[in-house]
């Protein structure tokens, strides 16, 4: 029988737009980089709500807080969650619907009296964007075991400060375990990030899995020298090769087709000069794909296409791997389960792959997982207009709440 419950979307819009309030940027976006102090202020905030709805908070080694609400049996917890890192020009949705979600749907029990038979929990990840450190979704795959605490811990990030570092700095180095504790399922709620659902007139996204994602670092070393007096033939530009290797990844992504996306983020040069040959260059590659073969093969033909570039120019090259996580496909029953419960509360839905990685793929590594999507208008993310409407906002968490009361039950 579908419960008859439904949250207080006004409340949770509130919420979204307060915790937005903390590292607000003009044009309504925020700044929430991974254990910056304005994360520090979000999770504050974030634990504040817990702490108000009664719920046993636990800080772990990495920092994720995982925040319990008794079942009336002990045992594996219905997780949901997600993340309230964001990148450095990030919206207020992206992860952040997930986690306040969840505790609107702690809150709407609570309200309504509801103690559900296993107990629930709601969690959110340490630096799942990966923008500041790298892997993304860094404080999941710790707490699934696919990376050891202490190289996460080590990590250097963009400014040469450590994960373990900013951690202790902000208050979010934990004592409890990581990996606790054991999920029954878990379930996230995010937002699509892409323009499939608004585009199609569709409320809600059964996600059916997530695509493979790999990260890489170049660093070129050239050799700089006078813009004006040396000649072509005897320039090592590390600018050049850098500027090739970045159209040559949009060629490879045309070329190869399908799901193939390739996209060059972050590009330094050195000295950076209008007048200097560049000694130095430093780029990254995303390169993502839903069919790991293919994505392989892209990274085959990205990697001998920047060595041969490089060589041409007498540029040395070296190649650093950031992150890689290869498809993952989401519990078929659990994505089943959203679409029916999409359609009994009379929302339009349908089956997508999710094109940003999450940490429910980490997850689905441990437990049964899956995604609910709603739309993102014009699909624009990872930028300070990302918008989802409140009617929206509403119906995903109504999907969330009867879903987890479904797994709970
Ligand atoms: C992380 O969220 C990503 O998909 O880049
Ligand atoms: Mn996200
Ligand atoms: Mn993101």
């Amino acid at each position: 029988m579908p419960s008859h419950l439904r949250i207080d979307g006004r409340r949770l819009y509130g919420r979204l737009e307060q915790l937005g309030q903390v590292g607000a940027l003009p044009g309504g976006g925020v700044s929430r980089l991974a254990l910056s102090d304005a994360d520090r202020g979000g999770r504050d905030l974030v634990v504040g709500w817990m702490r108000e709805l009664g719920l046993q908070i636990s800080i772990d080694a990495i920092g994720n807080v995982v925040a319990l609400r008794r079942g009336q049996e002990e045992g594996a917890p219905v997780m949901t969650g997600s993340h309230i890192d964001t990148v450095r020009t990030g919206g207020r949705f992206d992860g952040n619907l997930g986690v306040l979600a969840g505790l609107e749907v702690m809150r709407t029990l609570e309200d309504a009296g509801v103690r559900t038979r296993r107990p629930l929990a709601v969690a959110f990840f340490t630096n799942e964007e990966g923008s500041r450190f790298q892997p993304d979704m860094m404080g999941s795959l710790v707490y699934a075991g696919g990376l050891p605490l202490q190289e996460a811990l080590a990590t250097v990030g963009i400014d040469g400060t450590t994960v373990a570092e900013n951690l202790s700095r902000i208050g979010y180095a934990g004592a409890a375990p990581v990996g606790a504790p054991r999920v029954h399922a878990y379930v996230e709620l995010h937002i699509e990030q892409g323009p499939v659902l608004e585009a199609e007139g569709f409320t809600i996204g059964a996600v059916e899995g997530v695509q493979g994602i790999s990260w890489s670092e170049f660093t070129l070393s050239g050799e700089s020298n006078h813009a004006g007096t040396t000649p072509m033939r005897l320039r090592h530009d590390a600018g050049f090769v850098a500027a090739e290797i970045a159209s040559f990844a949009r060629r490879l992504a045309r070329e190869l087709g399908g799901d193939q996306v390739a996209t060059v983020g972050a590009l330094t040069l050195s000295p950076n000069l209008v007048n200097v040959v560049a000694n130095r260059a430093l780029l990254t590659v995303d390169l993502r794909n839903t069919d790991e073969d293919r994505l392989q093969l892209a990274e085959r033909r990205l990697f001998e296409f920047a060595a041969k570039a490089a060589s041409d120019e007498g540029v040395g090259l070296s190649r650093r791997s950031l992150a890689r996580f290869e498809p993952v496909a989401f519990d078929r029953e659990l994505v089943a389960r959203v679409e029916a419960i999409a359609r009994g509360l009379g929302h339009r839905v349908r089956r997508l792959p999710s094109g940003a990685g999450h940490d429910a793929q980490i997850l689905a590594s441990v437990c049964p997982a899956c995604m609910i999507f709603v739309p993102s208008t014009r699909g624009v993310s990872h930028n300070v207009e990302e918008y989802t409407s409140p009617m929206d906002v509403q119906a995903g968490g109504d999907v969330l709440l009867q879903l987890l009361l479904e797994l709970a039950q």
